[in-house]
């Protein structure tokens, strides 16, 4: 499968580029000087590259992904509101944050990698302290900014669930999510949540109160 990306260039630059003199139409003397070519409507112009698409895997977390995951989480902990953690993560924080996870039990991390870097993940985490939630879990998804809206969400997501419902105990998956944010929406409508209910300014970052949707997934149970 291959991309395709293209350089539209200006009027100005098409028309230097095409009366700039070159090795074989330069102006020295006694040498013709091929006249400028008449370029009807340089804005026509494009230049084409071929970029190879990379391929995205989806793999189960290592702790040696946790740098690249604390640099996506710190991006939107500074920069918005998606995630209601506050204060920036240490690499010390995510290594002890996935302590949590394993192959089979409630609490699993997926990563999605892309040319050798980790682009995202998605995460099931303990829902609730309180013991008679246990067979709920909280989900987690983030991808790194530039790889957004390109189809990596559903798959991540797609393989935790599925993973879910083979698990030892798992009965729901709740997703809350900060509105708005129709990604993540569209995200959980299309792979089998439903709305639960919503927070009314359940949350308050960066000076304002935020709406919550929390979205249930029942796994078929
Ligand atoms: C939310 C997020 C995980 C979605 O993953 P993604 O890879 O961007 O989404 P996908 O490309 O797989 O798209 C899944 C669906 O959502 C739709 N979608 C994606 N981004 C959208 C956007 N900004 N607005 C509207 N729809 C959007 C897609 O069109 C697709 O639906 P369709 O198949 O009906 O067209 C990702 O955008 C992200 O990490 N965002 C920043 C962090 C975040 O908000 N995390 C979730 C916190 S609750």
């Amino acid at each position: 499968m291959h991309g395709l990306c293209y350089n539209a260039k200006t009027s100005a630059e098409v028309a230097k580029l095409v009366d700039a003199p070159d090795s074989k139409s330069g102006s020295r003397e006694g040498v013709r000087v091929r006249p400028p070519l008449r370029v009807p409507n340089p804005s026509i112009f494009f230049s084409f590259t071929f970029y190879p698409a990379l391929e995205t895997t989806i793999r189960r977390g290592r702790e040696s992904d946790m740098p690249a995951l604390r640099d996506i989480l710190n991006h939107y902990i500074l920069k918005s509101v998606v995630t209601f953690e506050m204060v920036e993560l240490s690499l010390e924080n995510r290594k002890t944050w996935f302590t949590q996870f394993s192959e089979n039990g409630r609490y699993q991390l997926f990563v999605a990698e892309e040319g050798g870097e980790v682009v995202g993940y998605a995460a099931s985490l303990r829902f609730h302290q309180r013991p008679a939630y246990a067979p709920s879990v909280m989900s987690s998804i983030y991808l790194h900014p530039n790889h957004t809206g390109k189809g990596i969400g559903e798959k991540i997501y797609t393989e935790l669930i599925e993973n879910m419902k083979t698990a030892k105990d798992v009965h729901r998956i709740y997703g809350l999510v900060v509105l708005p944010n129709p990604g993540s929406e569209r995200l959980h409508e299309k792979l089998g949540f439903q709305v639960a209910g919503e927070l009314n300014e359940g949350g308050y970052k960066f000076g304002k109160y935020h709406d919550v949707r929390m979205y249930e997934h029942r796994l078929g149970r």
